[in-house]
């Protein structure tokens, strides 16, 4: 199932030094011990939306491995139009939110930090087959990116209990002893059905330009650091990529990055999860930075990179395999502080200890990415 790293290979992994992946940093009030970050990677092994034992293993081992900071996989918020798999845990009701204490307490006393990601799909695609005639409003505008009129537009009571609802899961999350939220802003789901020009038509504030479409974004921003504390860290994760569009661009230029940027750094966002499916994409022309880059840059906030780091294939849905690959390119731009973290996902199913093997240079010790990894939660 899981294939070696050639010998040949391996040696060319060793010459990159890893010393800087291991660098304490803070974003706001959370200290991370290192550098490496769990990318949110959906498993779908919940039953009845609970996230049992296992969950607190498959967590509690990637800590152990020298994760510096996990972000959870998408995890449901307490709002009927919220999922579009019931295999993936809530964040809400006691028995799930029970199973989510354990996760984090484990992760706790495994010495790592953790955050779940808080999640809504809206009216992604794959939501569509649970639209019936007359179904609730959803999405900014009810519109699929092709424009196919798929529900009624939020009206102001359903956009009011979406957000309260991202607040209720961040305060549960501080109740719960996390160490901050992530919230889903990429890939195509809700909130980036909002920043959206394809799928947000909306003539009210919260549509029109670029700034206007993060309002509902900053809306929530803000009513979830009122309502679990200012100093609870708030990650933004978001893209250009989307689920269905894997050519989508919200942003042409850095100016355009900057002004959408702006409002969501004055809401109180702490830290922005840039998510690119290659790292090493120059964002846009004329520079190299990638979009986790150009956000450091434009913002000086920490951000976030992620996208085929340590493998040699890009992230597709499908899923294939993808062997370990030189991290020299990604040591070389966290040395110069193009971006201050560095999430991973496959690497992290494929090899628990990740972070603890390269670490020590085991470079010939880490496994392939097998999409068959992912048939259990190990
Ligand atoms: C997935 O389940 O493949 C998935 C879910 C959420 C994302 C990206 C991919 O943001």
């Amino acid at each position: 199932m899981t294939v070696r790293t050639d010998p040949a290979v391996a040696s060319e992994l060793v010459r990159a030094s890893p010393a800087q992946l291991f660098e304490p940093v803070t974003i706001g009030s959370l200290a991370v011990p290192n550098r490496i970050v769990m990318a949110p990677m959906t498993r779908a092994f919940a039953i009845g939306g609970v996230p049992h034992e296992e969950f607190a293993s498959y967590y509690r081992r990637r800590a152990e491995g020298g994760v510096g900071l996990i972000v959870t996989q998408g995890t449901w918020i307490g709002h009927p139009l919220a999922s579009n798999n019931p295999g993936v845990p809530n964040f809400f009701g006691a028995k799930a939110l029970g199973g989510w204490k354990r996760i984090a307490d484990e992760v706790h006393a495994a010495g790592g930090r953790i955050i779940p990601q808080l999640w809504h799909v809206g009216l992604f695609t794959s939501a569509r087959e649970r639209l019936t005639p007359g179904s609730a409003p959803n999405g900014p505008s009810g519109l699929s990116p092709d424009g196919a009129r798929l529900a009624e537009p939020m009206g102001q009571p359903d956009i009011d209990e979406v957000i309260e609802a991202f607040a209720s899961g961040a305060v549960a999350a501080r109740e719960l002893g996390f160490d901050g939220v992530e919230l889903h802003g990429a890939h195509g789901y809700l909130l980036d059905q909002f920043f959206w020009s394809k799928t947000n038509r909306r003539r009210d504030r919260y549509g029109g330009d670029l700034v206007a479409r993060t309002r509902f974004a900053v809306e929530i921003v803000e009513e979830v650091k009122r309502r679990a504390g200012r100093e609870f860290p708030v990650s933004l994760r978001f893209s250009q990529w989307k689920g269905q569009d894997y050519e989508a661009r919200l942003f042409e230029s850095p100016a355009e990055l900057e002004r959408w940027l702006a409002p969501l750094v004055a809401a109180g966002v702490d830290v922005f999860h840039c998510s690119t499916r290659r790292y090493w994409a120059a964002e846009f022309e004329g520079s190299d930075l990638n979009l986790a880059g150009w956000t450091k840059k434009l913002t000086g906030m920490p951000t976030i990179t992620v996208g085929a780091v340590g493998l040699d294939r890009e992230f597709t849905r499908r899923g294939e395999l993808a062997q370990p690959a030189w991290l020299g390119p990604l040591l070389d731009r966290l040395a110069r502080g193009e971006f201050d973290l560095v999430a991973l996902g496959r690497p992290l199913i494929a090899n628990p200890a990740w972070p603890e093997l390269v670490a020590r240079g085991a470079f010939d010790e880490l496994q392939a990415y097998d999409p068959d990894q992912l048939k259990t939660l190990t």
